[in-house]
């Protein structure tokens, strides 16, 4: 383990946050007992996680399986960060996940678990990251945005270099049971997601039971739901919207060309050989 800054530590080369997870809980992981009916979420931080995460605990609640908890983190919590018993979860257990693909249970992979990965593009992910940097007390506050994207371009912030985590992932893809989408799916087609979501969990849900799930997973009502977006942290750790925008293209009012241009490239030297399309407004 390595601290690398006041608030992030190094451990097998990924970037944790100090005080949330150790190494040996990291570790844990390794050995950790997966159960058929598990299914999780990976993402790179400010991708979508708390919206996937709501549309996959509505899919579960419209098919019989109540959300019981007062928050989604507790129903669907972070594996990476011990905040519960986890060996003591009633199935169907549902986990959130910001790790690599090296370090996730490698029962995930031998037992061909549910897995889905929600991706977004790059420049609106970095905006996105920015803010919470700066409303998050866990996270370094940046100077300027000068100052993070450089922090980002190079993975010196959580979770390490997008760049990375997308790779390994997606070249990983055909050895697990996975389901790849993309915050601009979602954003466009919020329907068309929901639907493909439920057949690749395998909840079969009517017409209508469709519509309430992605009732709930709207910008607005997440906005008042208090289970769903996070808005519980008490002030001294979150100082703003877990729900800021929640928009394609947001990017253009921050990054500049020139910084634009430098993710173009950097997209094209580290990702340029994997089919991915990224929707940029
Ligand atoms: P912005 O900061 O661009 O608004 P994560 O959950 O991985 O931290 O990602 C956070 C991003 O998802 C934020 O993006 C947030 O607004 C957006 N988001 C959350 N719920 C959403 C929803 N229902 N519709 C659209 N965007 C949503």
């Amino acid at each position: 383990m390595e601290k690398i800054s006041e608030h992030l530590f190094k451990y097998k080369n990924f970037n944790f946050l100090v005080g949330h997870t150790t190494p040996e809980h990291i570790d844990f992981l390794e050995s950790f007992e997966i159960r058929d009916s598990d299914a999780f979420l990976v993402t790179y931080p400010k991708s979508g996680t708390v919206w996937a995460q709501q549309i996959i605990i509505s899919i579960y609640e419209q098919y019989g399986h109540p959300n019981e908890c007062s928050t989604n983190i507790e129903r669907m919590p972070w594996l990476e960060y011990k905040t519960a018993e986890y060996t003591l979860l009633p199935s169907p257990r549902l986990f959130a996940s910001h790790l690599p693909e090296y370090l996730m249970p490698p029962a995930v992979k031998e037992k061909k678990i549910k897995v889905v990965y929600v991706m977004r593009n790059p420049k609106d992910n970095m905006v996105s990251f920015y803010h919470f940097s700066k409303a998050l007390a866990d996270l370094e506050t940046p100077k300027s945005f000068e100052q993070f994207f450089e922090w980002y371009m190079t993975g010196h912030v959580l979770a390490s270099s997008w760049f990375d985590h997308i790779r390994e992932w997606h070249s990983s893809r055909d050895q697990y049971d996975i389901l790849f989408l993309t915050y601009e799916d979602m954003i466009m087609d919020l329907k068309g997601v929901v639907k493909k979501l439920c057949i690749f969990l395998g909840k079969n849900l009517t017409e209508a039971a469709i519509d309430q799930v992605v009732e709930k997973s709207k910008f607005a009502t997440m906005k008042n739901d208090s289970k769903a977006n996070y808005e519980h942290f008490p002030p001294e750790q979150f100082s703003g919207k877990f729900l800021r925008k929640g928009q394609i293209g947001d990017w253009k009012n921050t990054l500049t060309v020139a910084q634009s241009e430098r993710v173009d490239q950097v997209l094209q030297e580290k990702l340029g050989d994997l089919s991915l399309k990224f929707i940029w407004e």
